[in-house]
């Protein structure tokens, strides 16, 4: 029996009696379906699922992205992306490690950005009892729809820049000041030039239409957006900081709180989402990561 328990105000549920690792019938997947795009996060608690069974679960929902960051691909599985701040012996992270420092949606950046993207826990970092490494996240369709209706008419038809290329630029100053600071120092794996130019920047609305739900919601993000278009610096600087900010307040919010074990699938085209550095080695953390191919932004 399945059943679907809302945790937060617009967001957030968890999802029992689903076994992930066994072929779901197309009944049950289109309950788990319509409850993933009704609730935009969903979780399943104590799933032991292998890499093909994640594969196969997600692919359900469409095709599955192969990241950029090639170097950070499961053996075998290129569907897979490893999220951890595990070294190997090179004493490079064997995953992104820095995944989330900014809020985002992911590949939002692409021109056909992602749909959505699902993190499977295998260890998760524990002190004292407590879990650390929380993912917060925020519904941009109700951050949308509580937005005075003069701020609804100035943003319709404005478009962003999403570039991952400020994005990197701007995550390496983030980790230089936190060196400075007295972090520990993560060697990243520099992208190559190929590498770069198959993600060319991306020009997209601001205000989106769910391609699923049909339900608007803000296309535009901290990590990714380096502008919006047609505005001088200084007023783009401005509404992109405010606009991002009310998409933040804790009443568009969910906060997990992992367990090793679970699977938590977010929709990119209705939250955007943030990690919590608040621990580090000895303290592992490795997750798995499918992503869903999503339809270009209109
Ligand atoms: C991601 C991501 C955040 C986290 O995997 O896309 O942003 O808490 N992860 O690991
Ligand atoms: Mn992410």
């Amino acid at each position: 029996m399945i059943s679907i328990n809302r945790i937060g105000k617009h967001l957030g549920a968890e999802i029992s009696g689903v076994d992930l690792s066994r072929p779901l019938d197309d009944n049950t997947f289109s309950r788990i379906a319509k409850a993933f795009f009704d609730n935009e996060v969903v979780f399943f608690r104590n799933q032991k699922i292998a890499p093909e069974q994640h594969i196969a679960f997600t692919k359900r929902f469409g095709e599955l992205e192969q990241h950029v960051r090639k170097e950070h691909r499961l053996g075998g599985y290129p569907e897979i992306l490893i999220v951890s701040n595990i070294l190997n012996d090179q004493g490079k992270t064997i995953g992104v490690e820095d995944a989330g420092r900014f809020w985002h949606s992911d590949l939002s950046y692409k021109q056909t950005p992602s749909l959505l993207s699902a993190l499977y826990a295998l260890e998760v970092p524990v002190k004292d009892g407590r879990v650390l490494g929380n993912t917060s996240f925020a519904s941009t369709t109700a951050a949308y729809e509580a937005l005075p209706d003069d701020m609804k008419r100035r943003l319709q038809g404005l478009k962003n820049v999403h570039s991952y290329r400020y994005y990197r630029g701007k995550n390496v100053q983030a980790q230089k000041a936190e060196q400075a600071r007295g972090a520990r120092v993560v060697q990243e794996h520099a992208l190559t030039p190929e590498q770069l130019s198959s993600v060319p920047d991306s020009e997209v609305p601001i205000v989106r239409t769910h391609p699923v739900t049909g339900r608007k919601g803000l296309f535009i993000n901290e990590a990714h957006t380096s502008h919006i278009v047609g505005l001088p610096k200084v007023e783009s600087d401005a509404l992109l900081s405010e606009i991002c900010a009310h998409i933040i307040q804790p009443e568009f919010r969910y906060e997990h709180h992992w367990r090793a074990g679970d699977l938590l699938m977010w929709d990119n085209c209705a939250v955007q989402h943030k990690a919590n550095f608040d621990y580090d080695l000895p303290l592992r953390r490795l997750m798995y990561r499918t992503t869903v191919r999503g339809s270009a932004p209109y």
